[in-house]
């Protein structure tokens, strides 16, 4: 049976692979037969991620970038370039946080968060587009938004929530800006899912106790996604499978965004 979804003979960009969600789903590329360019700040664990592609059969290439400098950026390319001659598929995956009240954050705050979690998925792609522009083969451009994106969260999400709303509409207006180049732009929107720095942040003394509660109020599903839960949607994504889903923002979220403010799953 032919397999829709498999990545053979792809080259995919992830980012933010040294951990938590952009780590599951280059393992999960690799496993679906893509070769992987995986960048991120954090070199342990990049070799980490590297020694999993590696063990699925597949090629990694290690690029230390931070995507917040575009000179970074554009070098992460240019190893793309050499050591693959092209890409296939581009996964936008890093944040940057700063949990404050709007009132009292700095401008300086607010670039550094602005600088990862948006500016960097922009100049990641506008690479990655110029190379499928001009190789005429298309491609796809993934991006990790967020429930935070498209509706507010309080507690002082408010920088990275804008940035995810930024996100989302440039996942729209390059699908629309690039659809005549065959390229496919699409984002996935997680809810809580348990990660690295999820899981730092519900065992931080300082975090309300009851959180975990009051999150799973929200999620129909009743549980905080996994890493796991997000590499089959990313792979669909990436695939010939989506061959015709472009400009769509795809909830990972359990249930959390068709629930109505006033509903519930408990009664
Ligand atoms: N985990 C969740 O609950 C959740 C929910 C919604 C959205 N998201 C989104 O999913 C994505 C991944 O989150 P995660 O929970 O897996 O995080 P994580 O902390 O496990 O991984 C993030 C990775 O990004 C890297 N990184 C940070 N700044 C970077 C930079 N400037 N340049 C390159 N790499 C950088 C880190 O080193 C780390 O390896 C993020 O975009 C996040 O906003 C996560």
């Amino acid at each position: 049976m032919r397999n829709r979804f498999s990545l053979v003979d792809k080259i995919a960009v992830v980012t933010g692979a040294a951990s938590g969600l952009s780590q599951a789903i280059a393992i999960g590329f690799a496993e679906a037969g893509a070769d992987l360019a995986l960048a991120d700040i954090n070199p342990d664990g990049l070799h980490e991620t590297a020694k999993s592609v590696r063990a699925a059969g597949q090629k990694a290439e290690v690029c230390l970038c931070d995507i917040s400098d575009a000179a970074a950026v554009e070098q992460l390319f240019e190893r793309v370039d050499d050591a693959y001659g092209r890409v296939d598929i581009l996964l936008n995956g890093p944040f940057a946080f700063n949990r404050e009240k709007p009132e009292e954050l700095t401008l300086e705050d607010w670039n550094d968060a602005i600088a990862v979690c948006l500016t960097g998925f922009f100049t990641c792609a506008q690479q990655a587009g110029r190379r499928m522009i001009e190789r005429g083969m298309g491609g796809s451009i993934i991006s990790i938004g967020s429930i935070a994106g498209a509706t507010a969260l309080g507690r002082g999400n408010f920088v990275y929530s804008v940035a995810k709303a930024g996100v989302h509409q440039m996942t729209r207006e390059l699908a629309v800006e690039w659809a005549g180049h065959g390229i496919r732009v699409n984002a996935l929107l997680p809810a809580q899912m348990r990660t690295p720095s999820v899981a730092r942040w519900l065992e931080d003394p300082a975090t309300d106790k009851e959180l975990v509660a009051h999150l799973l109020k929200g999620i129909p599903m009743n549980r905080l996604g996994e890493a796991e839960d997000i590499v089959g949607p990313a792979v669909f994504l990436a695939s010939d499978a989506a061959a015709f889903v472009s400009g769509t923002l795809l909830p990972v979220d359990g249930g959390n965004l068709a629930l109505n403010a006033g509903g519930s799953h408990t009664w």
